[in-house]
């Protein structure tokens, strides 16, 4: 049942509501709209206090539907956020936290009226890191400088973005660190406007947003609802905390950096499957999934992708060459074919070993026998072969599939291999790796080691790509 009736049957207002169940009327009537998605804990005192007439499955259910989708998974993207003069500063608190919940690296800039609203103190202490203000403050100016801050971003928001700084920006001010930054961003710059109905109505605010509309900024909200300042109510009130994590996600873009747009990358992906007989191969638990996703950010960084894959069950990826085969001796054919290459990625789980005979009619059961013996050798190792090779890649990846002591044996694997970098995982059986869709990788660089969180394959392909990107740009800045 809707709350909205459910309280309308029982004659309770949303504030007497509120105050039951320890929230504010304002949330009340948000939740009666199905406009937000309250909290599981929330869910649940509404549960209790409807002695179960609104169930909280049915009731998350219906509002997360009404809210933005994606679903806000913002993680392993870079957000600079600028937080200016408006009452619902205090929502970017929230917004700020949910974006680390989400494994979200965020900078913030403070505006010099978005600090009457909110202190330096508190948002760097939801941060993790100190807010910016200044212009002119030698260690944001020097130490990182405007221009830097506006780089490096996957997207900016402005969240309340006020009408005041929503005119500057329509017309190319720069006179604070925030419009500065605004005028000399690369990134994608998403608006949450907030501000009186009467102020979001005027035709100079509207025509503002027109304009910035038209130079490529999107905007989440505003919404209709209660202002707060009482009595007042109308379109004006920021988007709330998940439609802002939703748009984050949506406008992102992909990639930071354009290095490697036009780039050859090979990837391999999948497992290979070596034959015993005619019926019977070898193979492994790999499903394809990480490579695959590799290829398709790869892609979509604006790279030229030749992915060869051994058998899987999932679909090849859009906007890429993708070579099928069946054993590691044809995989390492293919790959070898489709050289030279900027950028090889080894994501394969190559058999190691295949039968040393190569057998053309189904094997039988031998009636007298209970055993049976496979002679196997190995396989040549791909990886090596190309990191080793004439026509080596500038940069080469490989993965490391381990199931003890991961750390070590991936450090030494990188070594031996003569790869660049390599992407570590534990794919032992309980962890579910293989075949599943999420993933928690160390990266072994030649400096160091780093331990990503859990996420989806979909993340950790992104994240790699934007690494690389990252790590071949800065490699052209220092050259
Ligand atoms: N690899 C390869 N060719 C092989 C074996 C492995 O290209 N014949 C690549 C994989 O794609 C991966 C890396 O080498 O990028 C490491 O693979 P992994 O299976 O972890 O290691 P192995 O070399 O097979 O060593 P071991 O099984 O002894 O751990």
């Amino acid at each position: 049942m809707k709350l909205a009736s459910w309280l309308k049957s029982n004659g309770i207002s949303a504030r007497d509501f509120a105050a039951r169940i320890g929230t504010t009327e304002a949330t009340i009537s948000r939740l009666k709209n199905a406009r937000a998605q309250p909290s599981f804990e929330l869910a649940e005192k509404i549960l209790e206090a409807t002695a179960g007439a609104v169930t909280p499955n049915d009731f998350l259910k219906r509002t997360s539907s009404a809210d933005a989708t994606p679903s806000g998974d913002t993680s392993g993207l870079r957000v600079l956020l600028i937080i200016a003069g408006g009452i619902a500063a205090y929502k970017s608190l929230d917004l700020i936290r949910r974006l680390r919940e989400r494994d979200t690296q965020v900078r913030v800039v403070i505006t010099r009226a978005g600090q009457a609203f909110v202190t330096p103190l508190s948002v760097g202490a939801i941060a993790g890191t100190a807010p910016y203000t200044d212009l002119f403050d030698p260690r944001t100016e020097f130490d990182v400088g405007h221009i830097r801050l506006a780089r490096d971003n996957d997207v900016v928001v402005v969240a309340p973005a006020t009408a005041d700084l929503m005119a500057k920006l329509a017309h190319g001010h720069a006179d604070d660190l925030a419009t500065a930054v605004l005028l000399a961003t690369n990134s994608p710059v998403l608006l949450a406007p907030a501000m009186n109905p009467q102020m979001w109505a005027h035709p100079a605010t509207q025509r503002n947003a027109q304009r910035l509309t038209d130079d490529g900024a999107v905007l989440v909200g505003p919404n209709e609802g209660e202002m707060a300042e009482v009595n007042e109510a109308g379109v004006g009130r920021m988007a709330e905390v998940p439609e802002i994590l939703a748009a984050v996600e949506r406008v992102a873009k992909p990639f930071g950096s354009k290095v490697l747009a036009g780039k050859h990358v090979i990837i391999t992906s999948g497992p290979t499957h070596e034959p015993i007989d005619p019926v019977r191969y070898i193979a492994n638990r790999s499903s394809g999934k990480q490579g695959h996703a590799i290829a398709q950010a790869a892609a979509r960084s604006g790279a030229r992708v030749t992915l060869v894959t051994g058998p899987v069950d999932i679909p090849d990826p859009s906007g890429v060459a993708t070579i099928h085969v069946e054993s590691a001796e044809d995989m390492l054919e293919a790959v070898t074919s489709a050289l030279p290459a900027d950028i090889a990625i080894f994501a394969a789980a190559v058999a190691d070993w295949r039968t040393q005979k190569k057998v053309a009619q189904k094997m039988k059961k031998q009636a007298d026998t209970k055993k049976m013996k496979l002679t196997l050798v190995q396989n040549p190792d791909i990886l090596k072969t190309v990191a080793k090779g004439s026509d080596r890649p500038e940069f080469v990846i490989g993965f490391a599939a381990e199931t003890e002591n991961v750390i070590k044996a991936a450090k030494a694997k990188r070594r031996a291999k003569g790869c660049d970098w390599l992407v570590a995982n534990d794919v032992g059986h309980a962890r579910g790796v293989m075949g599943g869709d999420v993933n928690a990788v160390h990266l072994v660089t030649e400096t160091g080691v780093e331990d990503w969180p859990e996420m989806g394959k979909h993340k950790v392909a992104e994240r790699l790509i934007r690494r690389i990107a990252d790590h071949l740009a800065t490699d052209k800045e220092t050259a």
